[in-house]
């Protein structure tokens, strides 16, 4: 176990600029809120990650949660004023297959939710958290109407996500306010599930999992705001356990918004994917007139033989390079975890 710690620690120190964060991964920072599953209460431990949380002060100071592994049920809101980062103990940061911690809860529209984004696992309401080795999951399932099951809301700036994965199958990650970046993560879905109005996101190193037919993405953007999802160097996959429908019926995004705006480079794509790759919104309600949908250097077995349609974009390398990290989140190094990047 000191092995990867050790490994690890030099290879931070080797990085300028240094945001790497995460040395400790097995045991607790001083001065973090511990969460276990046999927690003893009278020394200050919990055995819930929302009573966690709720317990934290609600000022400005930075909080940090380490969660022993175990099962966590339930419904936890992140919403004080401070920075919160939540880490899962594991013996490898970068591998969110060595992830130790679940969270789930099984809630959606069907279920009596009153909203998607309350239908969620861990929702994000307040800025600057950062997130490391959960594995969190709705367990809902699927269902032909209101099946909408988020597992991580983020209506929140500054958020970061490292190492870890999410599971559901409609909706599973809503990326919707705000600066947020998901590395090498694992997201698992079928339907529009990564999805969202106003966020700008940035995805790198991560696998996407399609679990049934559906859209990977589904951006709401409605006006021509600063509002993208950017994707470098991920892998599209079809997920183990996914229903016989998904080959031939994976979409990269269809258009939630009229401005939808998706950019995917250097992609994988080993998912059996529609020979059109991009979809409409829906039959007479196609809202592909002021969109970007565009792709440079996907590869892969699930692009052979594409027959794209025109609103759907192929980029040069040079129009590529607009999309970077820096130049969509300009900021990204006072609070991005750099140890996570490719
Ligand atoms: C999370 O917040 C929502 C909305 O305020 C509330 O309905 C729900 O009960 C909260 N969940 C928990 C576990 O406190
Ligand atoms: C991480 O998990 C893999 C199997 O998924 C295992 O082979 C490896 O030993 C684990 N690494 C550590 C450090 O536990
Ligand atoms: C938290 O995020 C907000 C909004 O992005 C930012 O203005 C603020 O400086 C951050 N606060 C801390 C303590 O990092
Ligand atoms: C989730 O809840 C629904 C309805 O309450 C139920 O039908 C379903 O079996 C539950 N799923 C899991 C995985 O618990
Ligand atoms: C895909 O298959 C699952 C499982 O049979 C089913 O619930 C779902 O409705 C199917 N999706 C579509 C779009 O047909
Ligand atoms: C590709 O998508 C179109 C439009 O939804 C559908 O009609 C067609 O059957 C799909 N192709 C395959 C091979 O499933
Ligand atoms: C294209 O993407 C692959 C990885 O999928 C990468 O190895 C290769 O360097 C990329 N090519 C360019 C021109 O960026
Ligand atoms: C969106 O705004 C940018 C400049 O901010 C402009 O270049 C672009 O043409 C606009 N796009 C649409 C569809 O209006
Ligand atoms: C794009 O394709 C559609 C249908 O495939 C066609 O009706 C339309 O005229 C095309 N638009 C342009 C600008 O080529």
């Amino acid at each position: 176990m000191q092995i990867p710690l050790i490994q690890l620690f030099i290879w931070a120190s080797c990085i300028q600029a240094s945001s790497f964060r995460h040395v400790q991964s097995i045991s607790p920072p001083t001065g973090s809120v511990i969460v276990r599953p046999d927690a003893q209460p009278a020394m200050g431990e919990f055995s819930n990650l929302g009573d966690a949380v709720n317990a934290l002060p609600a000022d400005s100071s930075s909080q940090v949660v380490f969660v022993y592994p175990g099962l966590y049920v339930g419904q936890v809101n992140v919403s004080r004023p401070g920075p919160v980062t939540i880490m899962g103990f594991t013996p490898n940061p970068l591998d969110f297959t060595n992830n130790t911690v679940v969270l789930v809860h099984n809630a959606s529209l069907a279920t009596g939710a009153l909203s998607d984004d309350l239908t969620g696992t861990l929702r994000l309401l307040s800025n600057n958290i950062s997130l490391y080795n959960l594995d969190i999951r709705n367990d809902f399932g699927v269902a032909l109407t209101n099946g909408q099951a988020i597992a991580l809301s983020v209506q929140a700036d500054q958020v970061g996500v490292y190492g870890c994965r999410l599971f559901s199958y409609q909706d599973t990650l809503y990326t919707n306010v705000g600066n947020n970046v998901f590395l090498r993560s694992y997201i698992e879905g079928a339907v529009d599930f990564i999805f969202g109005r106003h966020s700008i996101a940035y995805f790198e190193g991560n696998t996407i999992a399609s679990r049934g037919a559906g859209c990977v993405t589904a951006s709401g953007r409605e006006l021509n705001d600063t509002g993208i999802y950017v994707f470098d160097h991920n892998k599209i996959v079809a997920a183990s356990d996914a229903f016989p429908n998904v080959t031939g019926n994976v979409f990269l995004g269809r258009p939630w918004g009229d401005f939808a705006r998706v950019v995917m480079k250097n992609t994988d794509i080993e998912a059996p994917m529609n020979k059109t790759i991009w979809s409409i919104w829906n039959p007479g309600d196609e809202r592909i007139d002021f969109i970007l949908f565009a792709e440079f250097n996907s590869s892969g077995p699930g692009v052979e033989n594409a027959n794209r349609p025109n609103f759907s974009t192929i980029l040069t390398g040079d129009e590529a390079a607009q999309y970077t990290l820096p130049s969509i989140i300009p900021n990204w190094g006072d609070w991005v975890d750099s140890g996570f990047l490719l």
